[in-house]
């Protein structure tokens, strides 16, 4: 059960970022009626443009100020040379206006910039919308799980023999990959969600005072993260190679979902090897993005992964228009914050789920991270090729048999 649900939710994310790429990347509509108002914009662009859909705005972009475009001087409203204000406007809309700053960071010319309309509305709409659902979705299966399958317990005798899973290294990783996590998901969702879930409970005053506090501990306690991530992936990498017991054991969905079924397994089943694969490479995704928004401006990463991946004729396997090559600052610093937040969505749901089996979901599943030890009965039950291992490394003349 866990593998199908990390499946789904990896299916699931997957699947919602590229719609939301696509959303952003290729929304057209059609030019209408512009001869009628003289080139100018007709109310059609004007209405698509408010819910948010990219048009056709060549006719604009380039109308800032050419002199030979305008009206000759001795014409009726002849522009004497100069350019109007709407096209100054135009010219700094398009960012084709020649504008200097004192200060020589990166987004400091940019003046107007409109993609952010539809980068707010994303944030404030479907991101909060799809992703609150995605996590109420996964409680609420989890909850059916629990119900229908009830805490899954050690079947066999206890033994009483402690089994040594896993050291104080691999524990201390694990849980400062979880207490950092935790704090960056609660901090995180705060973030996002604080306007509409806090303000009416605590008011503008202590709302600020809690999104200030959350903003300080989700950019500090990132680095713990990153580093916990680092620790985590070195201990655990040789043992989450897929092997051929992985198969079997994904085609019995783990056992799960039958009592008395315990396909054989090494140090981590294959569930748990999709959880950790998905910590590793979301974890690693989310921490770049994190990065790029930590310090804006200074890392931008879409616009060269949206070349490469026109390149490798993606878009068109999706039946896409190709993504934009060339970003503004403040776009790859709006893609960066989608980004990372669909990751933190997919990520939470996934670690939802992993902290019920990890706790009340599965007997004796805790003191594996609690104390390192578990009774050999969980471990022959749960991980009978990894028992078998440790007991013939201990032991070599013994050759203990697994539980079925
Ligand atoms: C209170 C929260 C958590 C609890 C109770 C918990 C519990 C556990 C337990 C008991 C194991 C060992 C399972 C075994 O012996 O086979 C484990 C493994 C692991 N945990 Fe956690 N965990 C928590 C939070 C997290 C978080 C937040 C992350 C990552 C962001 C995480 C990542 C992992 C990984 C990658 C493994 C190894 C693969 C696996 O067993 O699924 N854990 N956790």
């Amino acid at each position: 059960m866990s593998a199908l649900r990390a499946l789904a939710l990896f299916a699931f994310f997957l699947l919602s970022t590229i719609g939301l790429l696509g959303s952003i990347a290729i929304a057209q509509v059609e030019d209408g009626v512009r001869a009628s108002t003289g080139g100018a914009q007709t109310l059609e662009d004007i209405i698509a443009r408010q819910n948010g859909l990219q048009i056709d705005d060549e006719f604009r972009r380039a109308n800032t100020g050419d002199p030979s475009a305008g009206a000759a001087i001795t014409m009726p409203l002849g522009t004497m040379g100069g350019i109007s204000d709407p096209e100054i406007w135009r010219s700094l809309r398009y960012g084709s206006a020649n504008v200097s700053a004192s200060a020589g960071t990166p987004g400091a010319t940019l003046l107007v910039q409109d993609d952010g309309m539809q980068w707010l509305q994303i944030r404030a709409g479907p991101l909060r919308t799809y992703g609150g659902y995605l996590l109420l979705a996964v409680i609420a299966l989890l909850a059916v799980f629990m119900l229908l399958r009830g805490r899954i317990r050690i079947e066999g005798e206890k033994s009483g023999e402690a089994f040594l899973r896993f050291n104080a290294v691999e524990r201390f990783g694990h849980w400062l990959l979880a207490g950092s996590f935790i704090l960056l998901g609660i901090s995180g969702l705060i973030t996002l969600f604080g306007r509409v879930a806090l303000i009416p409970i605590f008011g503008k005053e202590a709302f600020s005072v809690i999104a200030l506090a959350s903003k300080w501990v989700h950019n500090n306690v990132s680095w713990a993260f990153m580093v916990a991530l680092v620790l985590v992936f070195v201990c655990w990498v040789i043992h989450n190679v897929p092997n051929r017991a992985d198969l079997i054991w994904l085609a019995k969905g783990g056992g799960l979902f039958t009592k008395g079924t315990h396909p054989p397994a090494r140090k981590f089943n294959a569930g748990q090897k999709i959880v950790f694969w998905a910590v590793i490479i979301l974890g690693a995704s989310i921490s770049a993005s994190g990065l790029s928004l930590l310090f804006p401006f200074e890392y931008p990463m879409f616009a060269v992964t949206f070349e490469k991946m026109n390149a490798l004729g993606i878009p068109g396997l999706l039946n896409m228009e190709p993504y934009p090559e060339v970003l503004t600052p403040h776009q790859e610093m709006q893609y960066a914050q989608l980004w990372h937040s669909i990751i933190a969505f997919a990520m939470i749901a996934l670690v939802i789920a992993h902290i019920y089996l990890g706790s009340i979901g599965m007997e004796g599943a805790f003191d594996a991270m609690g104390t390192g030890k578990v009774d050999s009965q969980w471990a022959k039950e749960h991980h009978s090729l990894w028992y078998k291992e440790v007991k013939s490394k201990q032991n070599p003349e013994q050759n203990p048999e697994p539980a079925e």
